[in-house]
Formats: structure tokens, C-alpha cells, sequence
């Protein structure tokens, strides 16, 4: 080997790896935060700011995204709709910004339907319009103590949502002066032959009616006081499903704060609508996903039987403070929700999530085996200092156990089952980083719903969020961290023996 090409190497290890005084090795300390933080299979914003998915529809084999985005810093503020577009909902385009906040307010979250009869009259030459309908805030009314200042207006695109006009009649729904009037989330209807909004009103939904997304009325409420209410009631979603012929909707309810683990989080509720009333089965307190980061999901309009939801994968109580730097937020993997009824018989229902198929083309199958006996511990690191991007284990053994990812500064999230309180946990409490936010390092805790002797596990892991879907996507954690250094190390232990049906374990391509 040429002395030269020996030097650069010695000198290459030397940047690589420091030593401290007292011999420990020190990080490498050129990871800067984009590689550190941005993630490999989540969508995130170019730069600046992300909150909300808003108006996500399919169209042509197109899914569009839009978000709650402020593109000129990374904290909240003036709201925009940011726009990407997907062909296969993993990899994502970034498009220019839908929609600007103009002299009615800032865009807030909304919804987008593709008005196939022209009912709004805003389609030109045979084309049927994109309409999106969403919330205007206007702050000066805010801060001068008013309480009109979120109200509903809708904007239209003739090119497949590349360009977005305003209506100029907006808004179209006016608030009967209560501050928090927002987040409207319209379906058609179909027995009723009409458009259905759901509207987040502070306590409670309201569901108002329209023939042409123009003129509303108002339906029904529900919700004052039933179910979850540590905080206001947001972005709401109603949804319909065919479970073995039953019709059975559900209303999803984003609040903040009052979630399960703290924070901002997602219940639904299940029952009947009629296109003017909602009745509720039960009024059970229904989380749809229990981790602390997965807030304000809706689904995609326009995807026929198939229901497609993406969340934001934060919450609001550190989402301002979080450790990325050019940018701030990323969305939850797509999953696709179904309805499983859970004693024959009984409107008893639970609603289920798991990644949408359209990610299994994305994953490598690094490692896969079967029938799987170990003492006390097993590796699930896929290559040398590599983790799993997605752990799949069938029918392991329903004891307690954890699985620890790690690297070798101390830092470790821990992901496991604890069979006496027949609970899921996440342990982020040493995973890295966590001094933004003084509940940031915590345990996470979610039911199990199901009591047999297996489970089913699917784990996603990128670099700073795990994705728990247990029991075929019945209990469903989300949840973030921030390691100062990659995990290289990934072991699942058991203080009983552990045993398992088959393990598949793969890399994001
Ligand atoms: C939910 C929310 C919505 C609102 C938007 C503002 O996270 O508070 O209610 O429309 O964010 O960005």
C-alpha cells in the first residue's frame, strides 16, 4: 500500500473516530443534523415548518399531500398549504405551496373532494373541479379579542391541483361567533345526495350539509359531553366502512391536549350516521393510535373502499422545540384503517391500522427465519452495526419482553410488552436527546386488546420514530426520539424463553 494512500486512511480514522481524556471513545462528530435526523421513509418539508396533513386526495394515480406549512422559519406561524404528490404514497415530489394566507386569514386545515358533478359550478369546459375547503384565521381578530375569526372558505383547481384559485364569494361558512370553528372535513354523502362537512367546534363536532360545498347547514352536533375532553376538540374525520355488510361509520377526533401519553392524540368514535345525525355505539374512549406522536390524521378523499390516513407525527407540546434544524416535523407512514368487530353480536368495534402495502416495495428482506427458540436474548441487528428499518415477528410468545435499540453512547429506546398489565410500552427515556421538553423522556403505554398466548408485531423504525402496530394493527403506538448517534445495535430480550413463529427483518431501499 503507497504511503500516501496509508496516510489518508490513518488520517480518514482520526476524523472518524475521537478519543476523550480519559480514553473513552468519543462520537464522530460529523454528522450534522440533516443525516442525523432527516428520515429515510417519512415525509418531511424541504425547510421551514409542518403541522397538519391537510386536503389529501387520490386523483389520475396521483396522491396529493398538503400541509399546514410555514415556509420562512421553523416554528409556527402564518399558515400555508404546502403541497407534495406521490405515485406510490412513499416516495414524495415536493410541489409549490397550494394556498396563502390572504386579507380573510391564514389557510388552516381543511379537506379536498373532487366535485365529479360540477354541484359546485365552479368546473369550466367539461372539467369537474378540485375544491379544497378549509379554515381562514384571521390573528388581528384574534388578538383584538374577537370571536370571529376562523370561518370556512374554499378554493378550486382545473389543472389536477397544480394551481388553486380562491372562491370569490369566501368565506362560505361563517362562525356563529365561537372561537374555535375550524378544520372542516367534507364527504359526499350518497344516500343523501349531498356534501357532509364535519367541523371541530372547541367541545364538540358539528356537522353542517350542502348541495354545491357553497351554502351550508347546519345538521347536528355531537360530543358536548361524551368522550374524551382534556382538550379542544380538532380535525375531524368521518369515515365509513363495510364490516361483513354491516355500514358502520366512525368519527375520528383529534384533541390537544388530554391524550392517553400526554399531549395531542386521536380518538374515534363508532356508530351510525344518517347524513344528519351521528348515533354513537358506545361512548367508550376510543384512541386510534396511543403512542405521543401521531396528531391530527385524516384520510384520503377519493380512494373508493380503501381508507388511507396519514397523521402528523408530532405533538404540540415540544413540536416547536424539537431538535431537527432546517426543518420541523414529519408525517406518519401511511396506513390504512379497517373496522374488526370484537364480540359477534355486538356493536363492539375497534378500529385498525397498519402500513399501507405500498411500503413492502420499498423494503429489502435483509433476514428471515423460522421457528425461532432463544433463551434470553436475540439479535435483530440486520448487518453489522445496522438496525432493522422494519421488524416483523409472527406469533411471538405474548411475555414480557423488550426490544432495545441502542449504540454504544447509552442510548436506548426500548419497545416491549409487559404481560401482567397486558400493556405495550416505549421507553424513550434514555433514547438521546430529550432536554428541549421536560416530559420528552418518558414511557408510553398502550392496551393490548387481544388475549392470545401470540402476537403479531410490525415495527418501522427510521431515524428518529418508531411505528408499533401489535395484534394485525389492533394496538398502535407512534412515538419519536432523537439519539445523538445512529442505534447500531438491535436485541430483543426476555426474561422468560423466547419463541417465535417467524422473524423478517428489513432495510429501507
Ligand atoms: C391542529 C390545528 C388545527 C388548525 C391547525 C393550525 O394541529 O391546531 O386545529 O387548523 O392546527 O395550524
Amino acid at each position: 500500500m503507497p504511503f500516501s494512500s496509508l496516510f489518508s486512511r490513518i488520517f480518514f480514522l482520526f476524523i472518524l473516530v475521537q478519543y476523550s481524556a480519559n480514553g473513552q471513545v468519543k462520537k464522530p462528530s460529523i454528522i450534522d443534523n440533516e443525516s442525523l435526523y432527516r428520515p429515510n421513509f417519512h415525509f418531511t418539508p424541504q425547510k421551514g415548518w409542518m403541522n397538519d396533513p391537510n386536503g389529501m386526495i387520490f386523483l389520475n394515480g396521483q396522491y396529493h399531500l398538503f400541509y399546514q406549512h410555514y415556509p420562512d422559519a421553523t416554528v409556527w406561524g402564518p399558515m400555508h398549504w404546502g403541497q407534495a404528490t406521490s405515485k406510490d404514497l412513499v416516495q414524495w415530489e415536493h410541489q409549490p405551496i397550494a394556498l396563502y394566507p390572504d386579507s380573510i386569514g391564514m389557510i388552516f386545515s381543511g379537506s379536498t373532494v373532487l366535485d365529479q358533478n360540477n354541484t359546485s359550478g365552479l368546473g369550466r369546459g367539461g372539467i369537474a373541479p378540485l375544491v379544497a375547503i378549509f379554515t381562514q384565521h384571521f390573528m388581528p381578530g384574534e388578538k383584538a379579542g374577537r370571536t370571529d375569526f376562523q370561518n370556512q372558505s374554499i378554493a378550486y383547481s382545473l389543472d389536477k391541483g397544480k394551481t388553486w384559485t380562491k372562491y370569490a364569494g369566501n368565506p362560505v361558512l361563517k362562525t356563529p361567533n365561537l372561537k374555535d370553528f375550524r378544520d372542516p372535513k367534507v364527504i359526499w354523502h350518497n344516500p343523501s345526495q349531498k356534501w357532509v362537512m364535519s367541523l371541530a367546534v372547541a367541545n364538540h363536532i358539528e356537522f353542517y350539509s350542502s348541495p354545491n360545498l357553497i351554502n351550508w347547514s347546519k345538521e347536528s352536533e355531537l360530543g358536548k359531553d361524551l368522550f374524551a375532553h382534556g382538550g379542544v376538540w380538532e380535525c375531524p374525520d368521518l369515515l365509513s366502512f363495510n364490516v361483513n355488510g354491516q355500514n358502520v361509520w366512525v368519527l375520528l377526533v383529534s384533541m390537544n391536549p388530554g391524550g392517553p401519553n400526554s399531549g395531542s392524540a386521536t380518538q374515534y368514535i363508532v356508530g351510525d350516521f344518517d347524513g344528519h345525525v351521528f348515533k354513537p355505539f358506545t361512548t367508550e374512549i376510543k384512541w386510534m393510535d396511543y403512542g405521543p406522536d401521531n396528531y391530527a390524521g385524516v384520510s384520503f378523499s377519493n380512494t373508493g373502499d380503501r381508507k388511507i390516513l396519514i397523521g402528523w407525527m408530532s405533538n404540540w407540546n415540544y413540536a416547536n422545540i424539537v431538535p431537527t434544524e432546517k426543518w420541523r416535523s414529519a408525517m406518519t407512514v401511511p396506513r390504512e384503517l379497517s373496522l374488526v368487530k370484537q364480540k359477534a353480536n355486538q356493536n363492539d368495534f375497534l378500529l385498525v391500522s397498519n402500513p399501507v402495502k405500498e411500503l413492502n416495495a420499498h423494503f429489502t428482506k435483509i433476514v428471515s427465519k423460522e421457528n425461532i427458540v432463544a433463551e434470553k436474548e436475540l439479535s435483530l441487528t440486520s448487518a453489522k452495526n445496522k438496525i432493522p428499518n422494519r421488524i416483523d415477528l409472527e406469533n411471538l410468545k405474548a411475555t414480557d419482553f423488550e426490544i432495545i435499540f441502542s449504540n454504544a453512547y447509552n442510548e436506548k429506546l426500548i419497545v416491549g410488552y409487559e404481560a401482567a398489565k397486558k400493556q405495550f410500552f416505549i421507553d424513550r427515556r434514555n433514547a438521546g436527546v430529550s432536554n428541549f421538553y421536560e416530559g420528552f423522556a418518558a414511557i408510553a403505554t398502550a392496551p393490548r386488546f387481544l388475549a392470545n398466548t401470540t402476537m403479531d408485531l410490525t415495527l418501522l423504525i427510521d431515524k428518529t420514530s418508531v411505528e408499533l402496530f401489535a395484534d394485525g394493527g389492533r394496538t398502535v403506538m407512534t412515538a419519536l426520539f432523537f439519539p445523538t448517534y445512529p442505534f447500531t445495535n438491535c436485541m430483543l430480550k426476555s426474561k422468560d424463553s423466547i419463541s417465535i413463529k417467524a422473524i423478517d427483518l428489513f432495510s429501507f431501499k
